[in-house]
């Protein structure tokens, strides 16, 4: 046996990746239910290095070195269920499988402890960064046992992204915490994606311009603080025009996002831990409601009221969309990394924020400049309440605070729905709002069904007798 890693699933990100160790000089054995996609790949991509090539799993499973290091990339769900099975009856105690699909963290909680069992390594891996960062530098978020990385990690880092020498990869925690982080990861694209969409429909709506002039405006963007991996891809697709037509193709394209399950899965997640993570829930609905595509056609003509006049300042009302875009990004990633610290309190996981967004610098999606001031903030203090506290983010949306009301004022007035902006800046707005009115919520639950509320003025629990003579009680 001489491969020091196993690649089974060779669909487009299971093929990069292996070339991706095998560039490394890492000798990859290959493995795939149909050896066609095997043979194409050694056909087409043989020589990126030493590829070892099997046909069964048995075949596969004795062509690695021990401990076996063996990297799983299928759909997730049951067809990683099989393929573990498979897997764990050629293998033996110490060996490692490492799921790097999109699973569901409570699968890889699941899928640890029955192998951990059998004496087997079960690393649940999220990886970010499509079929092009798989190739070339991926950023990724391994969990599992710790012994693992030791054997593991090294492979790992070599073949992530590296951002100013540090690898876009660092042990994450125990069990499913990789796949929660990933999860949590996708969740953050999608506001972020959000975001930039309602950016984006603002310029075309409430400003008039065309795709070339935004494609424009956000490549200035681009420049600036919100410098990132998905404001510079946006440029590239709004130039985009249609061969057929001549047209922008952003125009050509049916409005209805579609999704494969990690927003959502993020925000049942957020739920369940009780974590507000609007930005993140606006974006899953916002492609609901675009998806929902009847409904739309029924609802069109519907009443708009007296709609306000556009904006006369272009080059102002640009400028505040900026602003809005940035403070409700920073509001995005406020939530998501509270997801991430009380689902790593809710597991045990231990999950080092700074270290994370250390490894989000490069190779994933989310990728941005901005990662590297969230690392400050959680190097400066680990416990940080939320990363708007940071004085950096602090000072960020202080500064952009005027613009980001103007914009959520301007788009209301002139009928542009903007769910993501608006609710990130009530967000902001509840948070720093010295009394909420959920005074009156308890009492409310307190009068229904004698809920009880604690009182500004004096410890303990109270109940109105509301039915009664409605004096209190000491509950
Ligand atoms: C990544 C991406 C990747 C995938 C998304 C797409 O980090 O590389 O997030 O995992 O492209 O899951 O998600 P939707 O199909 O749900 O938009």
């Amino acid at each position: 046996p001489r491969a020091q890693i196993g690649v089974t699933g060779l669909a487009v990100m299971g093929s990069n990746i292996a070339r991706n160790f095998a560039r490394h000089g890492y000798t990859v054995a290959l493995h795939n239910r149909s050896v066609a996609k095997t043979d194409a790949l050694l056909a087409e991509h043989g020589n990126d290095g030493d590829f070892v090539r099997t046909e069964t799993v048995e075949q596969f499973v004795a062509a690695l070195e021990k401990p076996r290091r063996v990297l799983i990339m299928v759909k997730a769900g049951d067809a990683t269920d099989a393929v573990i099975e498979e897997l764990a009856d050629a293998m033996e105690p110490g060996d490692i499988i490492i799921d790097g699909g999109n699973a569901l963290y409570t699968d890889t909680i699941r899928r640890e402890a029955a192998l951990r069992d059998r004496g087997l390594h079960f690393v649940g891996a999220g990886i970010s960064g499509g079929e092009e960062g798989a190739l070339n530098g991926p950023s990724i978020m391994p969990g599992g046992p710790a012994e693992s990385y030791t054997a593991l990690g090294p492979l790992l880092e070599s073949v992530a992204a590296q951002v100013d020498g540090t690898p876009c990869c660092t042990h994450i925690g125990p069990d499913g915490s990789g796949h929660f982080v990933k999860m949590v990861h996708n969740g953050i694209e999608y506001a972020d994606m959000q975001l930039i969409g309602e950016a984006y429909h603002l310029l075309r709506d409430a400003l008039g311009y065309d795709a070339g002039t935004i494609a424009d405006v956000f490549t200035e963007w681009n420049s600036g603080t919100l410098e990132s991996y998905l404001i510079e891809i946006t440029a590239d697709v709004l130039r985009q025009t249609d061969a057929d037509t001549g047209k922008p193709l952003v125009d050509l394209i049916v409005d209805a996002a579609e999704q494969k399950g990690t927003g959502r899965w993020t925000v049942k997640a957020a739920l369940d831990l009780g974590i507000p993570v609007t930005g993140i829930a606006e974006a899953v609905f916002a492609r609901a409601l675009s998806g929902s595509r009847t409904q739309r056609a029924a609802a069109q003509g519907l009443a708009a009221g007296t709609l306000g006049a556009a904006p006369t300042d272009a080059a102002q009302f640009t400028e505040d969309i900026r602003a809005a875009l940035y403070a409700s990004k920073i509001v995005a990633y406020a939530q998501g990394f509270d997801q991430i610290a009380a689902g790593s309190a809710e597991y045990g996981w231990n999950v080092d924020r700074a270290a994370l967004a250390t490894i989000w610098r490069g190779g994933c999606i989310i990728r941005a400049q901005f990662l590297n001031r969230i690392k400050e903030a959680y190097d400066q203090d680990q416990n940080l309440p939320s990363l708007i506290l940071a004085p950096y983010f602090r000072d960020a949306i202080a500064a952009g605070i005027d613009s980001w009301r103007r914009v959520v004022v301007t788009a209301t007035t002139l009928g542009i729905p903007i769910p993501a902006f608006a609710s990130s800046l009530s967000y902001y707005d509840g948070l720093r709002a010295e009394r909420l009115p959920a005074a009156l919520t308890q009492g409310q639950r307190d009068f229904f069904g004698a809920h009880t509320y604690e009182r500004t003025d004096k410890p303990g629990t109270f109940h109105t007798l509301w039915s009664g003579d409605r004096s209190e009680v000491q509950a």
